[in-house]
């Protein structure tokens, strides 16, 4: 359990950190949330925040689709973010869990005239897939909503029911996690994860109209690929036969990192190995977020002061 969280515009100790079973947002699914990681660089003793800003803008855009106003500016946010690492003083990967929802005592669905607060977490979290194995995943029965639904790209808490019912019938079937088609049958996302596939030599990711999450670390892997490789990602339309017959497939996501996927539907993707383009991926994506490579600090928010010596990694290019 956390020790403290922000809580009704203050840090708290975690055990105050309490709703009423009345709370609006308890019923409806009227919130929007955020998973930002915190990566442990040992040697600097360094708590690096991964693209915080970019986290905590994505977070306030959505409000509006919820016509959530919350007082907060990005920075802001990063500030009792940073305040509330140091207070946890947790020394390895963590995990930060904001929240903005409806906070009113009241239970008429509507989003005029309901209070909202936002609340921001802490815990220890390693890797969610296993980044090294390689995952076995299913297509889901499920389909992923549409626009004309609900914005599958506002992470709204409400939506991600989507995302636990296909996540526990992969588990149920004995997969690690399921992907999801839109309801015109194109391969779309993972229940937590954006998809890359390598097919005829393309780095291919569904379009951001195929109903996904655009996703921070999503466009940090086409931003590696593109600098540090030359390889251009496409975006584009593809069905589950192509995923089956892809030459590497994987995942990406904040709390999935760039997890492999080695199974499909029991189909074995190319040899059943991970591939070299993800392999070269993972590696230049897990120096950019401890802060290894000064090309990528861009990204990488410290937590303590820095120490002189701290932040001279390897530059890769
Ligand atoms: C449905 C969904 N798709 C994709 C992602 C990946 O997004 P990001 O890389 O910003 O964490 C997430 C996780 O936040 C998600 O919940």
């Amino acid at each position: 359990m956390p020790g403290y969280a922000y809580f009704r515009k203050q840090i708290v100790p975690f055990s105050q950190a309490n709703v009423s079973i009345m709370t609006h947002a308890l019923h409806y699914g009227t919130g929007v949330f955020e998973g930002i990681r915190g990566n442990w660089n040992k040697e600097e003793g360094q708590t690096y925040l991964f693209r915080v800003q970019e986290h905590y803008q994505r977070l306030l855009t959505n409000c509006r689709l919820l016509r959530m106003n919350p007082p907060y500016t990005a920075e802001d946010l990063t500030n009792i973010t940073i305040e509330l690492v140091k207070k946890e003083n947790i020394r390895e990967d963590l995990y930060v869990r904001p929240i903005i929802y409806t906070s009113s005592e009241a239970l008429w669905v509507r989003l005029h005239n309901v209070e909202i607060d936002v609340g921001i977490f802490i815990i220890p979290w390693g890797p969610y897939l296993d980044p090294d194995q390689g995952a076995r995943v299913c297509i889901s029965a499920w389909r992923r909503p549409d626009d004309t639904m609900m914005p599958p790209g506002a992470k709204i808490t409400g939506f991600y029911v989507n995302s636990a019912l296909a996540r526990t019938d992969a588990y149920e079937k004995g997969f690690d996690e399921s992907i999801l088609e839109t309801r015109d049958g194109y391969v779309s996302e993972g229940s937590g994860e954006n998809i890359f596939i390598i097919s005829r030599g393309q780095l291919i990711t569904p379009p951001v109209y195929d109903s996904i999450l655009r996703g921070i670390t999503r466009e940090s892997v086409i931003e590696l690929a593109r600098n540090e490789l030359e390889i251009e990602t496409v975006e584009r339309h593809f069905r589950r036969s192509e995923l089956y017959l892809a030459d590497e497939f994987f995942l990406t996501g904040t709390a999935a990192h760039i997890t492999p996927v080695v199974e499909v539907d029991k189909y074995k993707i190319a040899d059943g190995n991970i591939g070299k383009v993800t392999k070269k991926l993972q590696q230049l994506y897990f120096e950019a977020i401890y802060g290894r490579n000064p090309k990528y600090q861009r990204w990488c928010t410290p937590c303590y002061p820095r120490k002189p010596s701290a932040g001279k990694g390897r530059q890769t290019k």
